[in-house]
């Protein structure tokens, strides 16, 4: 069976997942100071300026892949790739396209505030494509709600069942440790971090009340069963302290034996899965100008099958030939690491110029087309209107490039020269503005549009070039040419589909 556990962590902003992820790494040896994480993270978004956005807000607008590798007793050494999802709520989109990419999730739930906003929002993206989660309960240092309270709310807010594998013997002060219900042992912080222990002594007995709250938390709640965890139905629970590096090990531990490894993708034709011989894989994410003194772009490819060799071809089934692969990047914990092999789960980080774009698939024969990799309807479109007008052509290859990488889509309307773009949140406009005035040197306003949203227009083909006959002023096409309908309104959608009945309108586009 494979060893890769490939994963993300879902969370609301400030749970803890950057201190999470510096604590996972730290215990598979990748780095060596705790703090790195944000320091390295730090000293990148300093060389790029165009992520001025990122260091203003203090949010994470790119999404990066952490491999780090590690022993476990019975199991031998198990790989992780960690993908990092975008923190921030207006990037669902870029984050929905990561989550493609993973077999699981880790959940961090602050334990004193519960399932917020952003958890509950992800949540459902990773139950829309059945993806496991382990819960992680953070901040066990501090007072925190009562444990049932927080696990009745997972359970009634995301409509799953709850599996405590442990208990916190108190919170905040009087934190004594979390009992596991496997061992029947009280785990408690060492070292430095026993700071934060209650005032009681280590060996004092459990108190009376403590004891029963324990046999409620062991008794009330299903038992854990691999099977409705796999399937998305049950989430084992975690308590713990990510500062404290409290309770990480049991977590790590947990994904090790339980998460899954590489999982079959969808796919035409049927799923895909680890067990095909050849390589196949699919991009579910481009980044531009990593390195801004070198217009690079690395497109993201998730391994399904198959044993990647370095100077392998594969054809990406935008393209239709192949393109050798010389120089693929693998991502041990920030570092860039020239990739050999790859297997399945993997992600490798493929160089290019514009040829790879986000939800093509890649095979050795062409045969393969991965599914599940939508475009969403923009809800917010804007006019871009510069400043300077000679810079028409520097504007088009930037709305290309930044369509390309899925930061903004593009419309180019049939009638009129002002491009329009679309997104799903309003940050990806800042981020855009920004972009567009540090790598292309375009200084552009976005403008009102008249249209709030775009529908792609689906069909045969007599019944759309009838449609847009009679609605030229309303048509726009995107980077890849296809047709689409701007709605003045939701209205104008309900009712051109109310006409046109041979036509669907829809809010997705799958490449
Ligand atoms: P995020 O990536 O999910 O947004 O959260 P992050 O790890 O940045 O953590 C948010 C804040 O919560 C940080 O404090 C961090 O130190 C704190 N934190 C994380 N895990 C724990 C924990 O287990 N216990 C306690 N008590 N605090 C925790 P900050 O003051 O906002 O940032 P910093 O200045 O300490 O970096």
């Amino acid at each position: 069976m494979s060893n890769r556990r490939t994963f993300a962590i879902i969370s609301h902003p400030d749970a803890g997942k950057t201190t999470l992820t510096e604590k996972l790494l730290l215990s598979g040896g990748a780095i060596h100071l705790a703090g790195e994480v944000k320091a390295r993270g730090q000293a990148r978004r300093a060389r790029s300026d165009w992520m001025k956005i990122e260091q203003q807000r203090g949010i994470s607008v790119t999404s990066s892949v952490m491999t780090f590798a590690r022993e476990f007793d019975g199991q031998g050494e198990i790989t992780f790739n960690l993908l990092d999802t975008p923190g921030h709520e207006d990037f669902s989109e870029d984050t929905y396209r990561t989550l493609t990419a993973v077999d699981s999730a880790v959940m961090v739930i602050d334990a004193a505030k519960g399932i917020e906003p952003q958890t509950r929002k992800l949540f459902e993206v990773c139950r829309m494509r059945n993806v496991p989660i382990i819960t992680f309960i953070n901040k066990v240092d501090r007072e925190g709600r009562p444990g049932f309270e927080l696990l009745d709310e997972v359970a009634d807010a995301l409509a799953l069942d709850v599996s405590p594998q442990g208990w916190p013997l108190g919170m905040g002060g009087l934190f004594q440790g979390v009992l596991d219900f496997s061992t029947g042992a009280v785990a408690r912080p060492e070292g430095p971090s026993r700071e934060f222990l209650g005032t009681r002594e280590a060996d004092a007995p459990i108190p009376a009340e403590l004891a029963e709250e324990i046999e409620l938390a062991q008794g009330g709640y299903p038992e854990f069963d691999e099977v409705a965890y796999r399937s998305g139905d049950l989430t084992p629970v975690y308590w713990g302290s990510a500062l404290k590096n409290f309770g990480v090990e049991e977590l790590i531990g947990a994904i090790a034996r339980h998460a899954p490894p590489p999982r079959p993708q969808p796919a035409d034709g049927g799923a895909i899965g680890p067990e095909r011989p050849d390589v196949t894989g699919f991009i579910f994410k481009v980044q531009a100008n990593m390195d801004p003194q070198h217009r690079d772009r690395i497109a993201f490819m998730r391994m399904v099958s198959g044993t990647f060799r370095r100077g392998m071809k594969l054809v990406p089934s935008g393209l239709g030939k192949p393109i050798a692969v010389h120089s693929p990047i693998l991502f041990f914990a920030q570092d860039r690491e020239l990739a050999d092999t790859a297997e399945a789960g993997d992600i490798i980080g493929i160089p290019n110029h514009g040829t790879l774009r986000v939800g093509d698939s890649l095979s050795e024969r062409n045969d393969v087309r991965f599914t599940g990799l939508p475009n969403f309807a923009p809800e917010i479109l804007r006019r871009v209107a510069l400043v300077d007008p000679t810079k028409t052509k520097q504007l088009r290859k930037a709305l290309d490039d930044l369509s390309e990488e899925g930061v903004i889509q593009v419309f180019y309307p049939e009638i009129g020269a002002q491009w329009i773009v679309g997104v799903v949140g309003q940050l990806q406009l800042e981020v855009l503005v920004s972009r567009l005035e540090a790598e292309y040197k375009v200084a552009a306003m976005l403008e009102p549009s008249p249209f709030a949203t775009a529908r792609w227009i689906k069909g045969p083909v007599e019944a759309q070039e009838a449609f847009a006959g009679f609605n030229r002023a309303n048509l726009a096409r995107d980077r890849d040419g296809d047709m689409v309908f701007m709605a003045k309104s939701p209205w104008d959608i309900g009712y051109q589909q109310e006409k046109n009945p041979e036509l669907t309108f829809s809010a997705t586009k799958e490449r």
